[in-house]
């Protein structure tokens, strides 16, 4: 498996503990959804899909509860740096919101997905470049392992696999409901970092 990990120089800290692996990890998530959806097909589609919009709804959540601000206060030029992940987390939700307008058969589905896909992952190499590389940088073991409790309460929140009789029923749901789910992973995430 160690050939899979990505190198982190300077990061002997357990992947639990580190809030920049864990990120790294769900970055990783979010690419074989991504995959996911697109080869399946009826339902199947539908569900993985689901699984999709929920584990972007939490990781964008935890990373305006944890990283962003972390970046604010100790990264020199943190501030515009934060601001260019905003406005591409922005143009995201838009791509996502006329893709969850769709049915996942719609011959219109597949293009905004991947259109959707390719913002995602523009997105990712953006934040691993220009803040989680700093995150490596300027935290220590005790500030990575707090920040990671803050990730792993809002992964909590979005399983990554199925869960039979549980996510047919939340294969129904519309984005009303992920905006809830992002108000309980941000009072999840405050929580676990003990200022909720
Ligand atoms: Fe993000
Ligand atoms: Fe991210």
């Amino acid at each position: 498996m160690s050939e899979l990990h990505t190198p982190q120089a300077g990061g002997d800290a357990t992947p639990d503990d580190d809030v920049v692996a864990l990120l790294m990890r769900q970055h990783g998530d979010i690419r074989n959804l991504f995959d996911e959806v697109e080869a399946a097909e009826g339902d199947a589609r539908q569900e993985a899909f689901r699984r999709l919009v929920r584990l972007l709804a939490v990781h964008e959540t935890a990373e305006e509860e944890v990283v962003h601000p972390f970046v604010r206060r100790n990264v020199a030029g943190g501030d515009e740096v934060v601001e260019a992940r905003l406005a591409e987390e922005r143009s995201a939700k838009e791509t996502l919101s006329a893709l969850d307008d769709l049915e996942t058969g719609d011959p219109k589905f597949l293009p905004r997905l991947r259109a959707l896909r390719a913002d995602v992952q523009e997105h990712a190499r953006a934040e691993e470049r220009y803040e989680f590389i700093h995150i490596r940088r300027n935290a220590d073991a005790g500030a990575l392992a707090s920040l990671a409790r803050g990730v792993k309460a809002a992964e909590a929140m979005a399983p990554t696999r199925p869960h039979p009789g549980v996510e047919s029923a939340a294969a129904n749901v519309a984005l009303g409901p992920v905006a809830a789910l992002m108000d309980r992973t941000r009072d999840a995430v405050r929580k676990a970092m003990g200022s909720g």
